[in-house]
């Protein structure tokens, strides 16, 4: 049974996009050893954990999601000894380490599929999930299901004159998780991955692994555009093909064979999409039986405010009470620059950062949110993420404007751009002279780790004091949140107590000046801004956030 305080409820995680970290080889790509030269800064940053996407061979068309060989390294990111040495550094520095698992699908130049799509009769043809067309003349897809993208997810093969079911993209077709043969091969992937001592996974769009047994068409949803709470656009619903019983009943299998690996207990993380509620479901619904825990995308449409942030932790909570934990997100490889969605405006994101790493709950930074860096604004011509490719052709307005509605979901470079790390010329990504997968972002002069581990009073320094405190105060992982009743504080401040702390966070331009009664006498223990540490409480500076005690 976890305890509260098992490692991974306490952990702060670091996500690593290896393609755009360092690049410790010189070709322009991110690669393993550059991480493996990073595990320091991860660490000395003050994260605990770091979860690392895909860097699996891989035709790259999905930059990784789209797996040929789960065994091996892609030789562009190194070599079958680094992953070894990976994990072996990441332990030596004191940091967990999962790695990201694609169950859903694999590349269509994975030899499974190559093998599957031969014949009608080839023993791996059942390791998918393939189907007769529709009648007239078999040339229609079986049914009316949309991949996640919102376009047609069938996708019809010549060769036997049937249709594959793809949950993403057209070449990543879905295994066929309804035949044992594929759950005894992908469970040995995960056996293989734990032996070597890997702390956890995080799992690729789990909640697609199952589709309804019997193909029935999806029905009607009143919603055009796509949501963070729910599955299904372009007035399709996602019923026949998200988050079914099966799927959440998988969940508990998944847990019960990472169980058997108890030094150190291992983690499992899903990325489902729905409701906070829906998901919630692969955790288990009495005891946390299922995945350790999910990520809660509702935290990406929710407006910067005060009651809105309150009322959201009300409803985490609720829905995740001790053994459970919920999973606090604001960006990852597919997401809008959180500090762009913010307006560019370094203060709220410094705020973000203190509510993130106090608040009860497993905080998870995306590379590059820890030193602000922005969304790369990209041409679409010259996008490099397949999702990108069928909006090429459209007037750049219109691109900007779905780009917008989406939160960067139709382009996902500009999330991606590589890491700024100095000043210099490529960020000190990769040499300068040598051309990065691809562009920096403009503002890497001012805005890289080099620069700002030199001011205090940077994004980086917020994060740093923050995430030092956490390691200092244990309340701060492990007390329960008892928010305060918003007549305590102004409206526009957001306060909770975890054990003997109080967390106090202005969300207005308006500092709020003097002591409100409950907490006269109070220390700055931390704040967003510089120096203020051990100085008695005076009140709120503008979107301002401190710990006190
Ligand atoms: C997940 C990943 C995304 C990938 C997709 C298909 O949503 O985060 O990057 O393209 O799954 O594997």
């Amino acid at each position: 049974m976890d305890t509260k305080t098992v490692w991974w409820k306490q952990a702060s995680f670091y996500q690593v996009y290896p393609r755009s970290f360092f690049d410790g080889t010189g070709d322009g790509l991110g690669d393993l050893p550059g991480l493996i030269a990073k595990l320091p800064y991860i660490r000395d940053t003050g994260f605990d954990a770091v979860w690392v996407s895909p860097f699996f061979k891989s035709p790259q068309a999905d930059f990784g999601y789209d797996i040929a060989d789960y065994f091996s390294a892609a030789p562009e990111y190194g070599t079958d000894e680094d992953i070894l040495h990976l994990i072996d550094q990441a332990h030596r520095h004191s940091l967990k380490i999962i790695f990201d698992l694609v169950l859903n699908h694999t590349s269509d130049r994975h030899p499974w599929f190559i093998e599957s799509r031969s014949s009608l009769d080839n023993p791996k043809r059942d390791w998918y999930v393939w189907r007769d067309g529709r009648k007239p003349m078999g040339r229609k897809p079986p049914n009316n299901w949309r991949s996640r993208l919102g376009k047609r997810g069938w996708q019809y093969d010549e060769t036997t004159d049937q249709w594959y079911w793809a949950a993403f993209l057209d070449f990543q077709p879905d295994l066929n998780w309804r035949n044992p043969r594929v759950r005894e091969a992908m469970f040995s992937v995960i056996r293989h991955w734990l032996q070597a001592g890997v702390d956890g996974f995080r799992l690729d769009i789990i909640g697609s692994i199952f589709e309804d047994a019997d193909f029935r068409d999806n029905p009607f949803s009143p919603h055009l555009l796509p949501a963070e709470d729910r599955g299904g656009m372009f007035f399709q619903s996602s019923d026949r093909t998200d988050n079914l019983p099966e799927t959440v009943a998988f969940a508990k299998d998944l847990r019960a064979l990472v169980d058997e690996y108890t030094d150190p207990p291992r983690f499992l993380v899903g990325e489902a999409f729905g409701t906070a509620g829906t998901v919630k479901a692969y955790c288990g619904e009495r005891e946390n039986d299922g995945l350790n825990t999910v990520f809660l995308f509702e935290t990406l449409q929710t407006p910067f405010t005060a009651p809105a942030f309150r009322k959201l932790t009300e409803r985490f909570e609720a829905l995740f009470p001790e053994p459970f934990t919920p999973v606090w997100v604001f960006g990852n490889h597919d997401r809008m620059r959180v500090l762009t969605a913010l307006g560019g405006h370094r203060d709220k994101m410094k705020l973000l950062a203190a509510f993130q790493l106090t608040v009860r709950g497993i905080p998870f930074t995306y590379q590059g949110e820890e030193i602000g860096m922005t969304q790369l604004e990209t041409d679409q011509r010259r996008c490099q993420d397949p999702v990108s490719f069928p909006y090429r052709r459209l007037p750049p307005f219109l691109f900007r404007l779905i780009m917008k509605i989406t939160g960067g979901a139709i382009c996902r470079d500009g999330c991606r751009s590589p890491m700024q790390w100095t000043a210099e010329t490529n960020s000190g990504f990769c040499p300068p002279e040598v051309q990065p997968w691809l562009p920096v972002c403009p503002d890497f002069r001012e805005v890289n780790v080099e620069t700002e581990a030199r001011e205090s009073d940077s994004v980086y320094g917020c994060y740093r004091r923050f995430l030092d405190l956490r390691h200092r105060f244990e309340e701060l992982r492990t007390a329960p949140m008892e928010l305060l009743p918003p007549g305590d504080t102004a409206a526009e401040v957001l306060g909770y107590r975890r054990g003997g702390v109080t967390v106090l966070l202005n969300f207005s331009p308006q500092g709020r000046p003097g002591r409100p009664a409950p907490f006269a006498g109070s220390t700055i223990c931390v704040s967003t801004r510089a120096g203020r540490e051990g100085k008695p409480f005076d009140g709120l500076g503008p979107w301002e956030g401190v710990v006190l005690r």
